[in-house]
């Protein structure tokens, strides 16, 4: 089978697919308070194109797709998209990111189209918190939604925590020690200033206090115990630890540390119809007009792997100034 690799050696084989730029959500960290102009409908890749990209994708030695957002299940009937992805000879593996907020509903339906897991965005285990920071979300609702994964066997079901000083730097070990009566990978995720990188409004610390360091929630959960685990399937940059004794594990990840990009094995595809090599840079490869003409994109796929860059050359403390970061998109349109 063939193989993709890019101009540092590195495999490539993960597509990160943004299905809509919409979201019915609007955490903090993520949109601007004024929310963010939702493209137009004619720029969003329908399914039919998604699928072309995809099948493009396999064809060069890509595996794993992700459906990420904005929400990927505000986009009508996602289960229909699924499954016709699922189908394609050579994929190996389909997961989804989602707040959950739609979750409850369509679990079961989209592990019967063939998802094989979720990651499900949980930043607090404080409803009033929950309600701040994502400014529509009902806590509630998003743990029926992890419960009707679980049951529909979504598994292993990931949480994603991005740390956030005054919101949920002081939750770390409740948040962690929920992996000791489930078998769920709680992951806490450094935050970036991509996005909404500005003012969050009076009940947020302001941008330079913010930000909190792998090292630092590794300092806060140290009361647990963590000890080194072995790397689970599919937990891609995470650093895993687990609690002694526990069934779940809880990761970390470090989008500006070095050894995030060492292993970088993606490309992301935005709903609007771009290659994005890097999460982080301002750098794309257009697809959509070529879809529309009935062209083979297989050179463009390759073309933005080839434009992969070593690394985002990005730092931690460039987060406090917010510089360098980039300015076209933010994250609802990127996908995380
Ligand atoms: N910093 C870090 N992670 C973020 N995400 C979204 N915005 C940010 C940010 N500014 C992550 C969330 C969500 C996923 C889609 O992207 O964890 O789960
Ligand atoms: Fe929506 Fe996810 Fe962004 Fe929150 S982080 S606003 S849920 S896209």
């Amino acid at each position: 089978m063939q193989e993709l690799h890019d101009a540092f050696g590195r495999r490539i084989d993960y597509l990160r697919i943004s299905v809509t730029d919409r979201c019915n959500l609007r955490c903090a960290y993520c949109v601007p308070p004024a929310g963010v102009a939702w493209k137009p409908r004619s720029e969003i890749l329908s399914f039919e194109e998604i699928e072309q990209v995809v099948r493009s994708a396999v064809a060069l030695g890509m595996g794993k797709v992700r459906l990420t957002g904005g929400e990927p299940l505000v986009r009508s009937d996602l289960p229909h998209l699924v499954r016709a992805i699922a189908r394609i000879p050579g994929i190996k593996e389909v997961s989804l990111t989602t707040n959950g907020m739609l979750l409850e509903r369509l679990a079961m339906p989209l592990a019967e189209a063939g998802l094989a897991r979720v990651n499900v965005s949980f930043d607090t285990l404080d409803p009033v918190k929950f309600h701040r920071l994502t400014r529509f979300g009902e806590i509630e609702r998003v743990w029926r939604g992890i419960e009707a994964a679980e049951r529909a066997g979504l598994t292993p079901i990931k949480l994603n925590t991005v740390v956030v000083r005054g919101v949920n730097d002081t939750e770390l070990c409740d948040l962690a020690r929920l992996t000791l009566s489930q078998a769920w990978h709680v992951r806490f995720i450094e935050l970036m200033p991509v996005g909404n990188g500005g003012d969050w409004g009076e009940e947020f610390p302001p941008l330079g206090e913010r930000y909190v360091s792998v090292q630092e929630m590794l300092a806060r959960l140290a009361p647990l115990g963590l000890a080194p685990a072995a790397a689970t399937a599919g937990n891609g940059p995470a650093r895993t630890f687990r609690i002694p004794g526990a069934p779940g594990t809880v990761g970390f990840i470090s989008p500006l540390g070095e050894h995030f990009c060492a292993t970088c094995n993606r490309l992301r595809l935005t709903a609007d119809g771009r290659l994005r090599p890097c999460l982080l840079l301002d750098r794309e490869v257009p697809v959509r007009e070529a879809l529309r003409l009935g062209a083979d994109i297989t050179p463009l796929i390759e073309q933005a792997v080839a434009l992969k860059p070593s690394g985002h050359g990005l730092s931690a403390s460039s987060t406090a100034a917010g510089a360098g970061f980039p300015q076209n998109r933010v994250m609802c349109q990127i996908g995380g």
